[in-house]
């Protein structure tokens, strides 16, 4: 019997890759699509097949998607920094809006079902209430935002348009192994880094910022799980919490008693942030199963390997 193709734009990421890593462990044959600008091509299984292409170039992406013939696509290429979104918009609306429009337009051809990483936290601004529902008319305070919301309404407006069952997935914070502790965000990757070298890492908001943090392996069960479900899903653990007790539980899984640094909160940052993930468990089955402290905890591990590795 031949195999299943589902193709996996920015496969070579941190989330991405664990999207490769299930899709393989379930016979699936994965075929990423990667510019490797913030990936590593080391992190694709040796199973999946990397094609390091970039999502604005339509026709190498057209190329890889027309000999793949998809069953699915799970789209994860994303530029994601919020800094580089304000100092370049053009380049983030570049990647994130005519990128998913040239992943659409492909996805189309294949009658394939996308399911598209959009955000959470940078979509429904300050003033949200807490949890946020998908219902909440989103306010993006950055560029960044305003590129996945944009992209969010392509993929609906292709789903609609087209009958396709195309699902939008807005994460929460999401951490675990493989998390680069050199990005601008994923507090959890940052500060493993600091502990294991002994530093101590800065508590912006004086630690009192609150997010929904929600363990990778969580996110992909949910990302698979939305394949074929037209809508959009909040993807997240519906707990609020705030930062500095994600220091503590790090600090505690690093058997560590270096004190953290307090500043105050950086322009653009978000004081509080928590989605209520009601319709995904609804809709999709799903709920995050990963305890926040045994997620520090494991994801420290993992964490501290590959810092030891890349060291040796
Ligand atoms: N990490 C989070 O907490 C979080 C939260 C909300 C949403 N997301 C979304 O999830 C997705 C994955 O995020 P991540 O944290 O794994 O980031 P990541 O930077 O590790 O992964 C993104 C991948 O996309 C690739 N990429 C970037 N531009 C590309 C282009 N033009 N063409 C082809 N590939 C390109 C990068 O090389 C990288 O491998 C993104 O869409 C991001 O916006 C992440």
């Amino acid at each position: 019997m031949q195999r299943e193709t589902a193709i996996v734009t920015g496969g070579a990421g941190f989330i991405g890759s664990h999207v490769v890593d299930a899709l393989v462990a379930d016979g699936t044959q994965a075929v990423v699509i990667d510019d490797l600008s913030t990936g590593r091509a080391e992190r694709v299984a040796v199973e999946g097949v990397l094609e390091e292409v970039d999502i604005t170039d339509r026709t190498a992406l057209d190329a890889v998607i027309d000999s793949a013939r998809p069953a699915a696509i799970y789209h994860l290429a994303a530029q994601s920094s919020v800094t580089v979104s304000v100092k370049d918009p053009s380049r983030d609306c570049a990647v994130n809006v005519q990128g998913t429009v040239n992943v659409l337009e492909a996805a189309k051809r294949h009658g394939a079902p996308v399911v598209f990483a959009s955000t959470g936290g940078a979509l429904y601004g300050n003033d949200a209430p807490i949890p946020t529902g998908e219902d909440r008319i989103p306010a993006p305070i950055a560029p960044y935002g305003a590129s996945k919301w944009a992209g969010e309404a392509y993929v609906l407006t292709w789903s609609h348009a087209n009958g396709a069952p195309h699902a939008v997935c807005r994460l929460g914070n999401v951490y675990g192994p493989r998390q680069s502790p050199h990005g601008e965000a994923g507090v959890v990757a940052i500060f493993s880094h600091l502990l294991w070298r002994g530093e101590s890492p800065t508590l912006f908001g004086h630690g009192t910022p609150t997010r929904d943090y929600v363990h990778v392996s969580d996110v992909v069960a949910a990302m698979l799980a939305a394949r074929g479900k037209p809508g959009v899903f909040n993807i997240a653990s519906g707990t609020e919490t705030d930062v500095r007790t994600v220091f503590e539980g790090l600090r505690g899984a690093a058997r560590s008693s270096v004190e953290p640094k307090l500043a105050a909160l950086r322009p653009g940052e978000l004081e509080r942030s928590c989605m209520n993930p009601e319709h995904a468990r609804r809709e999709l089955g799903w709920r995050a199963e990963v305890e926040l402290t045994e997620g520090l905890a494991d994801t420290y591990r993992h964490l501290v390997e590959e810092f030891e590795n890349q060291a040796a």
